[in-house]
């Protein structure tokens, strides 16, 4: 049986992976310091308990990486400080973090060879020049090449994931490893923290259905490329020993929407048509971040999940979330 270590397994995107590895036969051992204000939960919380040969291992994977000399056949790495917007403009040094805690896997990696290492980069590893109100070009891997200048990314959470491709590139070309990388752009889904716009929003307008005017952040009309979070997973799953060593893949639907589109969609879903404008108190972010779907559809990668789905999911998710703890009020008083 293949064994995969998962950093990060117990945040967002790393349950719904140890999930689908699981379910694929694989041996799973997931390390995760379960860092206050992540997407973390422990494993007894998760929405689907881990099924199959799974460990947890509560501790700071650089810790693990200290003391580790295990051999695994994958490498899955996560474990990063991420979060909503708020998050990454007001506490850019403690996303820094991210630079400190990659540096200490590559080397890892370096001293005990894993057959694959797959990083989990990120589309804020995109210049932000390309991102601009009238520029809006959708984002193609080869956007990011480390042999001519590289642009500007987004903020240290954009710089820690494009210094951790280039330590990928070193760690391939220096030290012969095998390693991939790939960069989601919005994943969602219904286990999603509140921090991030897609639940947030779908939150909120449930909570106001009836209003006549809701807002959204920033000027509304900045765009993103929502891909369901089984879709990227399974995206991972069918290329991670297909991609050529070094490669990096987007992880995207290739689709843009606006804020102000998904509210209404949301809306529409909800069953009223408010008036939907920005809040431009609130951070927006990169005006127009969509990915170039040409080299994922290359491997046959089609996303299963559409958005209008997606938000029917969260939509139903917070339905049965707000039941229960109503119930739960009930049965309190
Ligand atoms: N979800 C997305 O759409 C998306 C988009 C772009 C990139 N990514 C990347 O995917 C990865 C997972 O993102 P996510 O959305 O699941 O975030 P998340 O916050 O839900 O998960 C991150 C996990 O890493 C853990 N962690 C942080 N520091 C750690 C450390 N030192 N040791 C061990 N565990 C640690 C946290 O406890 C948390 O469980 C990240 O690397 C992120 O940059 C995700």
């Amino acid at each position: 049986m293949a064994r995969a270590l998962v950093t990060g397994g117990a945040g967002f995107a790393g349950r719904h992976l140890c999930a689908k590895l699981l379910s694929e036969g694989i041996e799973v051992v997931c390390v995760d310091s379960l860092v206050f204000g992540t997407g973390a939960r422990h494993p007894d919380h998760w929405p689907c308990r881990p099924k199959g040969a799974f460990s947890f291992i509560h501790e700071d994977c650089r810790l693990f990486f200290d003391r580790s000399e295990e051999r695994f056949d994958y490498v899955f790495h996560l474990a990063a400080i991420v979060g909503g917007r708020i998050k990454l403009e007001n506490h850019a040094l403690c996303v820094a973090e991210d630079l400190a805690i990659d540096a200490s896997m590559w080397r890892w990696a370096a001293r005990t060879e894993p057959g694959l290492v797959v990083y989990l980069s990120s589309s804020a590893a995109y210049p932000m020049s390309l991102q601009r109100a009238g520029v809006c070009q959708k984002l193609a891997e080869d956007m990011i090449d480390f042999t001519d200048a590289v642009g500007v990314p987004d903020l240290s959470y954009g710089w820690s994931k494009l210094t951790g491709e280039y330590l990928l590139k070193l760690y391939v070309e220096k030290y012969a490893g095998r390693a991939v990388a790939y960069r989601p752009f919005s994943g969602y889904g219904e286990d999603q923290d509140f921090s991030y716009p897609f639940p947030a929003i779908c939150n909120r307008l449930l909570k106001q259905k009836g209003a006549s005017e809701v807002f959204v952040w920033g000027s509304g009309h900045q765009c993103r490329d929502f891909i369901h979070i089984e879709d990227c997973v399974e995206f991972i799953w069918k290329t991670f020993r297909q991609l050529p060593n070094g490669a990096s893949l987007n992880l995207s639907s290739g689709t843009p929407t606006s804020f102000i589109e998904l509210a209404g969609m949301v809306t529409a879903e909800i069953g009223w048509t408010p008036n939907i404008s920005g809040m431009t108190d609130k951070p927006e972010g990169a005006f127009f971040r969509c990915g170039d779907t040409a080299l994922q559809s290359s491997f046959g990668l089609v996303p299963s999940i559409g958005l209008r789905e997606g938000i029917r999911r969260m939509l139903d998710h917070l339905g049965r979330q707000n039941r229960r703890q109503r119930l739960d009020v009930d049965i309190l008083t």
